[in-house]
């Protein structure tokens, strides 16, 4: 089993590289931003307590997006392990999944931090922006303030990891194969 954080900003490719690795290695994806615009979709009560807060680019309330992987890791995790897209984003969600884990005999093996320069990122969310009909997506403004989220809220969660040895940065250029690549032999390296 290995339970990986895939990490890094908005646009890196962390649900790219996810749904690849999923089908290489056959291990689930659990990605917090689908669950709730799932939510958001259909209208539930916890859709609607975070509505505001996607739209914004802002991180929703760290207690509801603990509550949701608590549920998603009682009753789902797959036994060769799983692949955990965009959680944790604070240093509060760290601490927390590591109990939650730690409460199911299970730990974080890696952190893969996906680095793609800031500019890069901007134009392939702009890209995307057209087809994909996120309202986080609409706007260049939206799309930076949701950067300086990143840079100011989330980025520190990496020491969180690194502090345990956990930690390894991939560079996210070039093509999805490549960075693919990058990814899986850090992987290989943890057999
Ligand atoms: P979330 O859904 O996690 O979005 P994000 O982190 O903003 O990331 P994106 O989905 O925009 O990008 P990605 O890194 O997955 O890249 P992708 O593969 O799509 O979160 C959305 C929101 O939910 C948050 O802002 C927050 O409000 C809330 N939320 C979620 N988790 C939370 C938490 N834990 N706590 C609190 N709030 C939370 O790729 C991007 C584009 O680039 C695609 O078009 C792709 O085709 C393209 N691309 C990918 N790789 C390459 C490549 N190598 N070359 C060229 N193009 C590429």
């Amino acid at each position: 089993m290995v339970n990986i954080v895939l990490f890094g900003a908005p646009g890196c490719g962390k649900g790219t590289q996810a749904q690849r690795l999923k089908e290489h290695y056959g291990i689930d994806h659990v990605s917090t931003g689908e669950v709730i615009r799932d939510e958001i979709r259909r209208g539930t009560e916890l859709g609607q307590s975070m509505e505001a807060y996607i739209k914004a680019g802002q991180l929703a309330p760290d207690e509801i997006v603990i509550g949701m992987i608590d549920h998603y890791v009682t009753g789902h995790m797959n036994a060769a392990g799983c692949i955990f897209d965009g959680f944790p984003r604070t240093t509060v969600q760290a601490e927390e999944f590591d109990k939650i884990l730690a409460g199911h005999g299970l730990k974080v093996d890696v952190m893969i931090d996906i680095h793609v320069p800031e500019e890069e990122l901007v134009r392939r969310i702009l890209l995307r922006g057209k087809d994909s009909g996120r309202a986080d997506d609409a706007s260049e403004e939206v799309i930076r303030g949701r950067l300086d989220v990143y840079r100011e809220q989330t980025a520190v969660v990496a020491d969180y990891y690194a502090a345990q040895g956990k930690y390894a940065s991939v560079n996210g250029t070039g093509t999805m194969e490549e960075v693919f690549s990058r990814i899986a032999a850090v992987i290989e390296g943890l057999k």
